[in-house]
């Protein structure tokens, strides 16, 4: 696992950008994609690129269980929003909130089993969690249904109008699926990350208490930070 420290939240957003290209530039196909705040500016640089998706494939890690599509809050409406109506691709998975769970689990493992991930890009949660592999998730976990804990329902709300409208489940992507991926690269920005980016960079053997640590095992993950959130392991 590599760290990469960069000053600000833009040029750690660069050089995120920049390795997207070099991975397209090496016959990249599909990508694993992710929401929130932290890849903002990387899709508004692919955005304003020339790079051409319609051949490539996006599998998202994650939902909010009980939110359709079309919620303004689901984070299919989010990658519509931030990305794809801007840059299309010529297939976009995300899973599906309103499936129950068995049919959900079966179709969205059946769907990474058939677009094996080249270029997974993450965040990370202030818990340590990537995707929604909330601490304590099995490093075996594949697609599963998981209860969010209450520190991510305090983080998560804010993006929520009605904050009692947040969904305490979500459908995720497994950690064993997100160490699949050829190459991953994770963003943290800010000083609410710093305490996860250090959990991250001084574990010694990967733990479930520390999602993200499974990364110390991956072969090709780079972990791209700002000054902040790399303000405790200078
Ligand atoms: C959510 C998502 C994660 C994301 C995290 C951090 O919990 N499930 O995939 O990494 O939020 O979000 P932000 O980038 O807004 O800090």
């Amino acid at each position: 696992m590599n760290i990469i420290i960069e000053q600000t939240k833009e040029d750690a957003s660069q050089k995120a950008y920049e390795i997207f290209c070099e991975a397209i530039e090496n016959g990249a196909k599909v990508f694993g994609l992710a929401t929130g705040s932290t890849p903002e500016m990387l899709y508004d640089k692919i955005i304003a690129s020339d790079l051409d998706f319609s051949n490539a494939i996006s599998v998202n890690l994650d939902e909010y269980v009980g939110l359709a599509g079309t919620h303004p809050h689901s984070y299919q409406y989010y990658m519509k929003d931030k990305l794809f109506k801007h840059k299309p691709f010529k297939e976009c998975y995300v899973p599906n909130g309103l499936n129950d769970e068995a049919t959900e689990v079966a179709r969205y493992d059946q769907i990474l089993e058939e677009h094996p991930i080249d270029l997974q890009l993450l965040g990370i949660g202030q818990n340590g969690h990537i995707a929604f592999n909330e601490p304590g998730t099995s490093f075996d976990s594949l697609t599963h249904k998981i209860k969010l804990t209450e520190s991510t329902i305090q983080v998560n709300k804010r993006f929520f109008v009605n904050e009692d409208e947040m969904p305490h489940y979500a459908y995720s992507m497994g950690l064993a699926s997100i160490m699949k991926a050829k190459k991953i690269i994770l963003l943290a920005f800010g000083e609410e990350k710093a305490q996860a980016i250090k959990d991250l960079a001084t574990v010694e053997t990967a733990d479930e208490a520390i999602p993200a640590s499974i990364l110390i095992n991956h072969p090709d993950a780079t972990i791209i930070v700002d000054a902040a959130a790399a303000s405790l392991i200078k």
